[in-house]
């Protein structure tokens, strides 16, 4: 490399200059000249073969040519980059307002769930969770509902085979979680469960449920109470009345249903409530002994109560939705008022 090929190398890169006014372009000028291969790397290279006596000037050379380069790049570089930024049009209005962009919602069953979950895991209770596929052992036997027994037909079944079916309630995961745990156990249950019901405004083929248990030394009545009474006045406001009426599950003993007062009329009587002020929240009772015997539980030493609610019904009050169907229609006229 001589040094009038260096001037030469000026003018190529001055006309290169010239037609870079783009940043694709600029990076090409870069490339070419300034980059690992460029004609600079390849002049510097080139150097090694040159007498000693001449390098000090050639190097001398080549420098200045490289800050030449460099300073002119740097300059297009800026003006490319300034020209990216795009200028509004000159016909453009700036006090139109913008277009609004549709946001995604959360579905009405998952906005009460995650305030359930909240008030549960607050008390210090833990999710727990177990298949919809569920077994005639964990959906009847082990929770106490004795063979042939009427009970089993309060729940209509969805079998799978003789033995297996759409789990009916999430009450068998009350019995796999005291299977795998020693006590204290404080689990709270969300899932789909099935049931072979006529499809109407109150009944769907599928819903959701939360069952909650609760098993340690001492527990009590009045623990239930306490529990399940805070819980319904977190949920729908302190204002709220409670009731138990007795009732009857296999797997609790007592049982007892809480009722809370209507909040769409205040407990003055409407649709919603049967014009009775009152509606149910959920099934409740203290674990049968029975229950604890299968789990391998000393009833003797633990105690414990259980709960089940479904959580489209307790929506449906919330809100004063309807129809149970809503939930399920994705219909972007009812979701997006959530
Ligand atoms: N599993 C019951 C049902 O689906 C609801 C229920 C009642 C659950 C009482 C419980 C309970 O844990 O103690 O009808």
């Amino acid at each position: 490399m001589t040094l009038p090929n260096i001037v030469n190398l000026r003018k190529e890169f001055d006309s290169d200059l010239k037609n870079s006014n783009n940043s694709s372009s600029v990076e090409a000028l870069r490339i070419k000249y300034l980059g690992r291969n460029g004609v600079i790397s390849s002049l510097m290279e080139s150097m090694k073969d040159l007498p000693n006596e001449e390098k000090p000037a050639f190097g001398k050379t080549v420098n200045d040519l490289k800050n030449y380069f460099t300073v002119n790049y740097d300059a297009a570089l800026k003006k490319a980059n300034s020209k990216n930024k795009s200028s509004p049009p000159p016909d453009f209005d700036h006090t139109l307002p913008g277009v609004e962009l549709p946001l995604g919602r959360k579905h009405p069953l998952t906005i009460v769930w995650e305030e359930m979950l909240d008030i549960f895991t607050r008390m210090g209770f833990e999710v727990a969770r177990g298949p919809e596929v569920e077994t005639e052992y964990y959906n009847f036997s082990a929770l106490n509902f004795p063979d042939n027994h009427p009970a089993r037909d309060m729940q209509d079944t969805l079998y799978i085979t003789d033995n297996t079916m759409l789990r009916t309630h999430t009450s068998p995961v009350q019995i796999r979680t005291m299977l795998s745990t020693t006590p204290p156990v404080r689990v709270i249950v969300p899932g789909r469960v099935y049931r072979n019901e006529a499809i109407s405004a109150r009944s769907y083929c599928v819903f959701n449920q939360i069952e909650g248990l609760y098993i340690d030394k001492g527990v009590s009545l009045a623990d239930l109470k306490g529990t399940l009474i805070s819980f319904a006045k977190q949920l729908l406001g302190s204002s709220v009345k409670t009731r138990f009426r007795a009732s009857y599950f296999p797997f609790t003993e007592p049982s007892a249903e809480m009722d809370v007062s209507c909040i769409i009329c205040d407990g003055k009587g409407c649709r919603v409530c049967k014009y009775t002020g009152w509606v149910e929240l959920l099934g409740s009772g203290m674990v049968d002994p029975n229950v604890l015997r299968n789990v391998g539980y000393d009833p003797e030493v633990y105690s414990g109560f259980a709960w089940g609610l479904g959580i489209e019904r307790t929506t449906m009050m919330k809100y004063g939705i309807k129809d149970i169907r809503f939930f399920y229609d994705g219909d972007l006229r009812i979701l997006e008022q959530f």
